[in-house]
């Protein structure tokens, strides 16, 4: 079983709080600048979105607030938890009980069944097969996708893969969603049907979920939007009526 971390109240009102955080990769004479002394925010219950042209900085953002890159300098606070100060093992701890991923690609492991793949973190934190097992299939049938449990992944549509990624994300109930271009490789009605499904998670009052995309077809589903520019946050919009104004450049 997991360690659990120490609990700590979350101080800040923002669930996510990003401060001056910068990262640059390769050698110096090859320097890449992917993030700028940005700041970035998110709270409970909101669907956030980040948006802004390729090679912008939005996956490094990404990773920097789930814990998978650290930045090269700035403060990131998650639930109150300062990443920038953990070690690498309380880094592990924290993505295994905080954070859920879902990607473009999905992500899946095609030689395990749709319940073996939603049930991974919970195999990985340690649970019984048999739990494992039940906690998958109960998920499944959340996503819609009951009768579905022993099948492969790969016999599936898109659309029905990108729900089992669903299921896998928040089958440890973590209490940050990290979607990374998640309907980019669905047509526009798949999408919806999947942007609708993350917009219901998002609004329940313990979850924080940011969304990165291109796709304008999805900005309705932001109830924030932070717009991105060569590894800066230039501009943030806090309501539909705001991103509504802005699409049509107002
Ligand atoms: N591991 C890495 N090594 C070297 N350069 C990197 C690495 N990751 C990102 N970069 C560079 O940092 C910049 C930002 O990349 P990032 O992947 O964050 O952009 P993005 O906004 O997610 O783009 P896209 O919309 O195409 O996914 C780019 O110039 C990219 O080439
Ligand atoms: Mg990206």
């Amino acid at each position: 079983m997991l360690t659990q971390l120490e609990s700590k109240p979350i101080r800040s009102h923002y669930a996510l709080n990003i401060r001056g955080v910068s990262k640059a990769f390769g050698p110096a004479s090859a320097r890449t600048v992917a993030l700028n002394h940005t700041d970035f925010h998110a709270v409970l219950g909101q669907l956030t979105m980040l948006v802004g042209p390729s090679g912008c900085g939005k996956t490094t953002l990404l990773s920097i607030i789930a814990g998978t890159l650290t930045p090269d300098e700035g403060e990131v606070e998650v639930f109150g938890y300062k990443l920038h100060a953990m070690s690498r093992a309380k880094l592990t701890r924290f993505r295994a009980q905080h954070v859920g991923f879902i990607f473009q690609q999905f992500n899946l492991i095609p030689t395990l069944s749709v319940w073996e793949n939603v049930g991974v973190p919970l195999t990985i934190a340690g649970l019984p097969s048999r739990k494992v097992r039940d906690q998958a299939f109960q998920m499944l049938e959340r996503v819609g996708l009951k009768g579905r449990e022993r099948e492969y992944p790969l016999k599936l549509s898109g659309g029905q893969q990108q729900r089992v990624a669903i299921a896998r994300a928040l089958i440890h109930k973590p209490p940050l969603l990290i979607c990374d271009e998640p309907t980019s490789a669905l047509d526009r009605e798949t999408g919806a049907q999947i942007m609708e499904m993350i917009r219901d998670i998002a609004r329940e009052p313990t979850r924080c979920v940011v969304v990165v995309t291109h796709d304008a077809r999805i900005y309705r589903y932001a109830d924030s939007m932070a717009k991105m520019e060569d590894g800066r946050i230039l501009k943030i919009l806090n309501t539909s009526e705001e991103i509504e104004a802005d699409r049509h450049g107002d």
